[in-house]
C-alpha cells in the first residue's frame, strides 16, 4: 500500500456531494491496472516506437498495414482487459455525484466498460474503425491484419477511430471538455504525463477558473506546481479510496 493522504481533498467532498461540478482527466495510467501499456516511461509503447510511423496520417497513407498491425495488437490487449478498480471507483463516483465529467484520453473503453455515462474521448476509441472514403463508422476489425479492413460499404480503406498526432481534436468534443474544466469545483488529473496538448491544457483552464486540481499518479509530472494536492500513488489505490471517502459523508 503506497502512502498518501487525502486530507487536501477532504474538505471539499460536501461540495461535491451537494452539487458543485467534479472534472476528471485520465490517461493511460488508468488502465494500467487492467494490463493495458502506457506510452512513455519504461515499457511503454512509444519506448522503441516512434509515434509518428504509427499514430499519423502520413504513418497511414505510408505503410497502413504496419499501422493496423500496431492497432490490431492493442485492440487484442483492450478486448481482453477489464475494468480496474480505479474505473469501478470513477463509475461509483458518477452515481453519487450530482455533476461529474469522465474526461479521457483513452481509447480502450474502459471507462463505460465500468459504468461510468458522462464520459468525453478526446482520442477517440479502438473499438470502432472509419472509413476514409463514405467516413461511416463500424465496429473495429477482429483478427489479425493483414487483410487490411476495407468498408464493406463503398470499399475504401478503414482506418482506426483515433486522433492522430497533427490531426485535431473533434471540435464539439473538445468544447464540451473546455467548458467543463472552466466550470468544475474540483479537477482530478489521473495517469497522465500530462504533456500532449491540447489535453494537457485542461488542468490549467480549470485551476484559471478556480478550480482546485488534484493530481493521481505514483510519478512527478510538469502538472504537479499547479495542483493543490498531489496523491503519488496508483489511480486503482486512491480512487476507491476517494470514493469511500465520499460514502461516509453523504448526508
Ligand atoms: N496509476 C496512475 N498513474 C499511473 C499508473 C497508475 N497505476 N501507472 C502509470 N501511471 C502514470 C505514469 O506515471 C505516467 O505519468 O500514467 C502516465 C502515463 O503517461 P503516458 O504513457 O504518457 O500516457 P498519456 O499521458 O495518457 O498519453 C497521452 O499521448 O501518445 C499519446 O494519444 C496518446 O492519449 C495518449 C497521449
Amino acid at each position: 500500500m503506497s502512502a498518501f493522504d487525502l486530507t487536501p481533498l477532504l474538505d471539499l467532498l460536501p461540495e461535491l456531494l451537494a452539487g458543485r461540478p467534479l472534472v476528471v482527466l485520465t490517461g493511460a495510467g488508468v488502465s494500467a491496472e487492467s494490463g493495458l501499456p502506457t506510452f512513455r516511461g519504461p515499457g511503454g509503447m512509444w519506448e522503441g516506437n516512434r509515434p509518428e510511423d504509427l499514430a499519423s496520417p502520413e504513418a497511414f497513407a505510408r505503410d497502413p498495414e504496419t499501422v493496423w498491425r500496431f492497432y490490431a495488437w492493442r485492440l487484442e490487449k483492450v478486448r481482453a482487459a477489464r475494468p480496474n478498480e480505479g474505473h469501478l471507483a470513477l463509475a461509483r463516483m458518477e452515481r453519487l455525484l450530482p455533476r461529474m465529467t469522465v474526461v479521457t484520453q483513452n481509447v480502450d473503453g474502459l471507462h463505460a466498460a465500468a459504468g461510468s455515462r458522462n464520459i468525453l474521448e478526446l482520442h477517440g476509441t479502438l473499438l470502432t474503425a472509419r472509413c476514409t472514403g463514405c467516413d461511416r463508422g463500424v465496429p473495429a476489425p477482429e483478427g489479425p491484419v493483414p487483410p487490411l479492413p476495407r468498408c464493406a460499404a463503398c470499399g475504401a480503406l478503414l482506418r482506426p477511430d483515433v486522433v492522430w498526432f497533427g490531426e485535431a481534436l473533434s471540435p464539439v468534443t473538445w468544447k464540451a471538455a473546455a467548458d467543463a474544466a472552466e466550470a468544475c469545483a474540483v479537477f482530478f488529473v489521473v495517469g497522465t504525463s500530462s504533456v500532449v496538448a491540447p489535453a494537457s491544457s485542461l488542468a490549467l483552464l480549470a485551476a484559471r477558473a478556480g478550480a482546485y486540481v488534484f493530481e493521481i499518479n505514483p510519478e512527478e509530472t510538469p502538472l504537479a506546481p499547479l495542483a493543490a494536492g498531489v496523491f503519488r500513488a496508483g489511480a486503482a489505490e486512491v480512487l476507491p479510496a476517494i470514493a469511500a471517502e465520499l460514502v461516509r459523508r453523504i448526508p
